[in-house]
């Protein structure tokens, strides 16, 4: 795809907001800096964009505040040091700027773990009885979105010969459209009203892409401030979801939880306070190419190897993996009962394949996900305590760190993938295992709950999680399925994510947006 014809048809620069960042770097006491790269498939897909259309990224500099203020870094540009191997192969090897903003303790207290990730996430994820009230949070979370505000206008004015795009990802940022259009001073008259424009005549266009489910509105009804956060992403020109049902639920909300709006269900749009919101469902992919030469690096086939051996699986033992963010949406406790239930119910299978759950630490402040993973590891313990035998274990569970490299093997070692979240808003991991797969491909199990399910569903083995009988069930299917039937849907499923890739999702939003900016919206996008 054309990127640069696509992008200036979007805009003149691209300004990027979200509250992660890409890299954390970590300064040693040496002057040694070490580069860290976040979990989560959002921060990964979005750096391969950046490098490849340049601009600004801004997110939360979580970390060292304290050395990168006495050094006044708080912008680097990307690729930084020592980071060289894992980020800067192919194509993707631009820089970009990347502009941290430094939160204090009690904003990233209120904004990111109390609204953020005890109100908005559960409350998206249709988990009622997790949600948290935020009492006081809310003005931390306001503040926190007037700062990205200020960031993207002053970057949005500096960075752009033009109009720029400025592109905002993600729950945390919910408020933050509406504050910097007032900012902008744009804000009554709608776009092209440059006579109160604080940014040297930059109007930019503004598209948010909510990477998370949106909810039915009777959930969404149950949202404090739920007023207030439709107003807040309604200063956007487009609002891109994961998939259409998403699209829906958003436009169900904004015509019945907000006064004033006017809402096209047909055209996908709501217009409010003088400006047109167009809404587009765009399904993220993944860099099919690049995960693909990572599986068949000489660090995955090392690190097959390695792990089987480290591990004591056998060389004949077949596996299962999954790998998660250890977030309660995840559906790991789920999968690990429904193992449980076919090492029982179908004894075939002891001795003959291991399950491998890679966990990746998260948000473990937060009290919900702290038991989540006691949860998980109790669940490993009790599968584990009532079939392993001296020389097979039913289930693996890690939570080292793994590498790129070597999840890619390991994806390609798997006879299957367990993707199994109770609820998700797209999931990568499920491309990713695809992706990886090689000569003899694998059999994807995936959850009906993940927003990859719309379109991958077909060819994958289906589940719901919390139908243990059924799930077990499934889990022979795929462990059984013969060699034509799973090599038919293994190359459906690869075409899928070739056609739907990770370019291609970026084509798509830039087209969006494109359309948007030229006052052309209406036209759906897919
Ligand atoms: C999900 C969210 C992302 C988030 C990621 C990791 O994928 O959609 O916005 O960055 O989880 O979570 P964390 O709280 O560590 O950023």
């Amino acid at each position: 795809a054309d990127f640069d014809r696509l992008l200036s048809a979007a805009g003149d620069g691209l300004v990027v907001a979200s509250n992660r960042q890409p890299y954390r770097h970590d300064y040693g006491d040496d002057g040694e800096v070490t580069v860290d790269r976040p979990a989560g498939g959002l921060t990964a897909g979005l750096d391969e964009v950046m490098r490849r259309v340049d601009g600004t990224w801004i997110a939360w500099g979580d970390g060292e505040a304290d050395a990168a203020v006495v050094d006044g870094d708080d912008t680097v540009s990307v690729p930084p040091e020592g980071s060289e191997g894992d980020t800067d192969s192919g194509d993707a090897n631009g820089t970009y700027t990347l502009r941290r903003l430094w939160l204090d303790e009690d904003e990233v207290q209120g904004y990111y773990y109390e609204v953020a990730n005890q109100v908005l996430w559960p409350l998206c994820h249709a988990a009622l009885g997790t949600v948290e009230s935020c009492g006081d949070a809310w003005t931390d979370y306001r503040r926190v979105n007037g700062q990205f505000a200020d960031a993207m206008a002053a970057a949005a004015a500096t960075d752009a010969d033009g109009d720029p795009l400025v592109w905002l990802h993600d729950y945390h940022l919910a408020l933050a459209p509406r504050r910097l259009r007032d900012r902008l001073g744009s804000d009554i008259g709608g776009r092209g009203d440059g006579a109160t424009d604080r940014t040297a005549g930059a109007d930019p266009t503004l598209a948010h892409t909510w990477h998370i489910p949106w909810p039915s509105w009777d959930t969404f009804r149950a949202c404090p401030n739920r007023g207030a956060l439709l107003d807040g992403l309604l200063g956007n020109d487009l609002l891109v979801f994961h998939v259409p049902r998403y699209c829906e639920s958003f436009l169900r909300s904004a015509d019945r939880g907000l006064d004033g709006t006017a809402v096209d269900f047909d055209a996908g749009t709501v217009d409010y306070r003088d400006r047109t919101t167009t809404v587009r469902a765009a399904p993220m992919g993944v860099p099919v190419d690049r995960i693909r030469e990572q599986a068949e690096s000489m660090e995955a086939t090392g690190f097959r190897a390695a792990f089987r051996k480290n591990r004591g699986i056998d060389r004949d033992t077949r596996l299962a993996v999954g790998v998660d963010r250890l977030d309660y949406t995840k559906g790991v406790v789920q999968r690990l009962d429904a193992f449980e239930r076919l090492f029982a119910e179908y004894p075939e299978h002891r001795g003959e394949v291991t399950f491998v759950q890679v966990g990746t630490e998260s948000r473990s402040a937060i009290p919900a996900y702290a038991d989540y993973q006691d949860r998980v590891e109790a669940a490993v313990d009790r599968v584990d305590d009532r079939f392993a035998t001296d020389d097979w274990r039913p289930v693996v569970y890690t939570t080292d760190y793994v590498s790129d490299e070597g999840l890619a093997g390991l994806y390609r070692e798997a006879d299957l993938a367990v993707v199994s979240p109770v609820r998700d808003g797209m999931n990568l991991v499920a491309q990713e295992y695809v992706a990886a797969g090689g000569d003899d491909p694998g059999v994807l199990v995936l959850s009906d709950q993940a927003g990859a399910h719309d379109t991958l569903g077909e060819w994958a083995v289906s589940v719901r999680p919390h139908d243990t009988e059924g799930f077990a069930a499934a889990l022979d299917d795929a462990l059984s399925m013969p060699e034509r039937e799973r090599r038919r849907r293994a190359n459906a499923l690869t075409d899928s994510i070739e056609d739907d890739d990770l370019d291609s999702w970026l084509g798509d939003v830039l087209g969006a947006v494109a359309r948007v900016a030229s006052a052309d919206g209406g036209v759906p996008t897919r």
